[in-house]
């Protein structure tokens, strides 16, 4: 079989090469890929972002499968060009991708169908916007309601804040047209949790729970970042918080796709806030997580590519989806200075003994080397019976592997051992 997977971060690396398992698979194919993807699969300069020229190259190459991993080809109606010539697909149509194309859509459904998430209020308008804050419970909560490379959410701790983010989305354009409608919710607290669900639109299959680290340094401190690592199970998503959630969430959101006419198949994520009044939905991606991904599929006994295909068939209820017992830890290693400015093109130094564990995000191949070209630069996952071995295992593969300029966190998974032994 000829597997086609559109994206080129550490999530594509870690479906790739667990789509590799599959011995009916015979060439992958990664749209762009990365200088990390090129040793799993056949790296193809195609933009994710270009819709006609990732049909046009399935069609070429007679590809059987395409796995569509990232948010942007999604929402722009990449599963839906490719299932109009007839390329079986995995992801959602772009109608079902919009839960995470616009969080004005996202909230209006839950609110609609009684799915538990933040209090909020939709601003077309920029001068009502700034009204509202002058009022309004501080902290609070500004999202842009299109996406906005994952920068779109602010906290505003001050009035000051709020305001000002309002007049950067709304007045700055800071992320374009994804800041025409904004939506200003109530700040939860409580720990996170992303869950990731294989869904075919009737039933859905939650993954393993994971908990992702956003900031950039130790203790949860500095800049917002696409997540510095992961570790899966998350320890604070209990089986009766996973109970409530399949009840009060999971089932309530595939349901109200379908309701909707924007049945959902794909993988459905669920970032949810474990608040003193239940779980509730933070936001729902469309697609994989990343970093989680690189957590979740190491743990995943069952073959991806069989559940893949029983969700494009609609038979994921017929179908075996099974966790390995144990737990995953991934470390990212990012370039100095991200998530601002940093340097690129340092060669990257990657023991042959480590390289099976390690996930690339931001590399490139110059001269016959492989060399650093973004921020998050590659993870490093480590599976093991236990929580702390992961831990331990993924910072020694970690420290094996250099690059001008590396840095992580010490501390992935910290929070989620201390969870652990509160228990
Ligand atoms: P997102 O870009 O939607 O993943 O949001 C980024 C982060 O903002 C989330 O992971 C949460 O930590 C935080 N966040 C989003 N919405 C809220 C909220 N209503 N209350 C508190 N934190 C939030
Ligand atoms: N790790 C969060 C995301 O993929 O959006």
């Amino acid at each position: 079989m000829k597997i086609m997977v559109v994206g080129g971060g550490g999530r594509e690396h870690a479906i790739v090469k667990k789509i590799k398992e599959n011995k009916a698979v015979s060439e992958i194919y990664a749209l762009p890929g990365n200088g990390g993807i090129a040793a799993d699969a056949v790296c193809v300069p195609v933009d994710a972002k270009d819709i006609d020229g990732i049909v046009n190259f399935a069609l070429e190459k007679g590809i059987d499968y395409a796995i569509v991993a990232p948010d942007d080809p999604l929402v722009l109606g990449a599963v839906d060009a490719l299932e109009a010539k007839g390329v079986p697909c995995f992801g959602p149509n772009a109608n079902a991708a919009i839960i995470e194309g616009s969080k004005v859509f996202s909230k209006q459904l839950m609110k609609k169908y009684g799915i538990p998430t933040a209090e909020y209020k939709v601003f077309e308008d920029m001068d009502a916007a700034l009204k509202y804050l002058e009022s309004a419970p501080i902290p609070t909560v500004i999202k842009a309601d299109g996406l906005a490379l994952g920068k779109g959410v602010i906290i505003a701790g001050t009035r000051e804040e709020a305001l000002d983010a309002v007049r950067s989305m709304m007045q700055d354009k800071v992320f374009g047209k994804s800041g025409d409608r904004i939506v200003i919710e109530e700040f939860l607290t409580g720990p996170e949790v992303s869950v990731l669900s294989f869904t075919d639109g009737k039933s859905v299959v939650p993954m393993i729970s994971s908990m992702d680290h956003k900031r950039a340094g130790d203790g949860d401190t500095g800049l917002n970042t696409g997540g510095m690592g992961t570790v899966a199970p998350n320890p604070y998503y209990t089986d009766e918080i996973a109970a409530e959630c399949m009840e009060k969430i999971f089932l309530p959101t595939v349901n109200a796709m379908k309701s909707e006419g924007r049945t959902f198949k794909g993988c459905l994520y669920f970032g949810l806030m474990l608040t003193e009044k239940g779980p509730k939905v933070i936001e729902y991606n469309c697609r994989f997580g990343d970093p989680e991904t690189q957590v979740v599929l190491p743990l995943l006994e069952s073959d991806l590519l069989t559940v893949m295909q029983a969700v494009t068939n609609e038979k994921l209820s017929e179908t075996e989806v099974k966790f390995k017992d144990g737990s995953a830890c991934c470390v990212i290693m990012a370039s100095k200075g991200y998530p601002s400015a940093y340097e690129k093109g340092f060669e990257i130094n990657i023991p042959s003994e480590v390289s099976e564990s390690v996930y690339v995000a931001g590399a490139a191949i110059k001269d016959g080397k492989t060399v650093t070209s973004g921020g998050r630069v590659l993870g490093v996952t480590a599976t093991a019976d236990t929580l702390s071995e992961a831990i331990r295992k993924a910072y020694e593969k970690t420290e094996k592997i250099s690059f001008e300029g590396a840095f992580y966190r010490r501390d992935i998974g910290a929070k989620a051992l201390a969870a652990l032994k509160e228990d």
